[in-house]
């Protein structure tokens, strides 16, 4: 069968050429179709940003005009589409209701949703990003029973979301410039990341031929690991367990440090990244403004800063060159805008989903594109008779 090269976890092998976005793990580098993920963070809306990774570049006043039209005109669910919400549990994961949705959105949304032409495309990726936001706003209003709130056509991409959160049918939620910022550039900084598990995921799902829909809800169920976008979640938790006096940083660390015990720094390490995560860097200054300008303090960005400073000083961290990564700072500022922990995760999904779209696509336009198909060596038993039960 000839020789094959085992390389655990893909470190060393490049499973396609992209074009989409760049990463240099050493220099901290990071750009969307060559744009600096700083520049997109400071300037770009997210829907902006998601036309860049999607069509190639920024949007023109025309394009950008004609793709708000098209995310406005299907950012609404199917009707039928709440009879599955009332059908999960109340206790149901946000994720897993988000990717049986998007799974099922395949069903319920437009026959012209074909994406066999440029038309049929675009028209897909609009509903599949204006329509991840309703959905998750949708399962978040059915979990804690309240009616479900129709998209506004005034609002932004963000302000809109935070409308479907937390708005009721007898009052609006009215948010301010620092939170719409916030959430806002949290999307942005979310959008893309090239081979992650779930790019990867999405970008193997579709080499099969598979639709849109199916593969990125492919790509929901891989983000919700905590190695992956469970993350952000993980590291709520550990500061909070911090907050709570169960356990110091310090102890934390020698716990992590101890690897008995199979615990993580969570938020810390990456992949690519071996001298810092410019996401991170860009959050953890986000993350001090946005209190400041909310006058709002929380004790779980001091812990934070205090587990990064001593890990950062800490040799087991520096001889592994882990630093904090994008998840580390982004829940401080998912908390201050309100969103539920449990919540965490489906944000990161609905900031990526530009990204798996732009990587469906590159797999599904490219003519000469073979199945992903990685090999194996194969570890098992040798050849063994079968054996009747009775002599089992
Ligand atoms: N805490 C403690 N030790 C760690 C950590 C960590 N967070 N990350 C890596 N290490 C150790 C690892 O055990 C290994 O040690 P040794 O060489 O002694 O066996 C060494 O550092 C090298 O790490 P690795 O296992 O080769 O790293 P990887 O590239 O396979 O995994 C990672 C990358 C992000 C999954 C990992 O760093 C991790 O588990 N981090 C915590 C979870 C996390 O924050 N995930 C979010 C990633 S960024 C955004 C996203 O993709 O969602």
């Amino acid at each position: 069968t000839g020789l094959i090269t085992l390389d655990d976890g893909y470190a060393n092998t490049g499973s396609c050429t992209s074009a989409i976005t760049f990463i240099d793990g050493e220099k901290g580098i990071l750009r969307y179709r060559g744009i600096p993920i700083e520049d997109l963070a400071k300037n770009s809306s997210f829907i902006e940003t998601a036309e860049l990774l999607i069509f190639g570049d920024l949007p023109n006043a025309d394009e950008r005009a004609e793709f708000r039209y098209l995310l406005s005109e299907n950012s609404w669910l199917h009707r039928d589409m709440r009879n599955h919400f009332d059908a999960f549990p109340k206790n149901a994961h946000p994720m897993s209701i988000l990717s049986a949705m998007i799974s099922a959105l395949q069903s319920h949304d437009l026959p012209e949703h074909r994406f066999t032409d440029e038309k049929g495309f675009r028209l897909a990726a609009a509903s599949l990003i204006a329509k991840t936001r309703t959905i998750a706003a949708a399962s978040y209003k059915s979990h804690i029973g309240q009616p479900i709130m129709f998209p506004r056509y005034d609002l932004s991409y963000a302000e809109n979301f935070l409308h479907m959160m937390f708005s009721m049918p007898y009052r609006d939620f009215e948010t301010t410039p620092e939170v719409a910022h916030a959430l806002n550039m949290f999307l942005v900084l979310h959008a893309d990341h090239e081979q992650n598990c779930s790019t990867s995921t999405v970008r193997m799902v579709a080499s099969s031929g598979a639709n849109l829909y199916a593969s990125v809800s492919a790509g929901v169920n891989a983000l919700w690991g905590r190695l992956h976008g469970g993350a952000n979640m993980a590291v709520i938790e550990m500061l909070q367990q911090i907050h709570e006096g169960k356990l110091t940083p310090k102890k934390y660390l020698d716990l992590v440090k101890d690897r008995r015990s199979d615990i993580k720094l969570m938020g810390f390490g990456h992949r690519v990244y071996r001298n810092f995560d410019p996401r991170a860097v860009i959050l953890k200054d986000a993350a001090d403004s946005m209190l400041n300008a909310m006058h709002i303090t929380d004790p779980l960005l001091d812990i934070a800063r205090e587990v990064e400073q001593l890990a950062l000083a800490d040799d087991y961290f520096a001889s592994r060159r882990l630093y904090p990564n994008v998840d580390f700072y982004s829940g401080i500022i998912l908390r201050a805008i309100g969103i539920p922990l449990d919540m965490f995760t489906v944000m990161f999904a609905i900031g990526r989903t530009p990204g798996w779209i732009a990587h469906w696509k590159e797999v599904t336009d490219n003519a000469a594109q073979r199945i992903y198909r990685p090999r194996q060596i194969y570890v098992g038993p040798t050849e063994r008779a079968w054996l009747p039960r009775s002599e089992r």
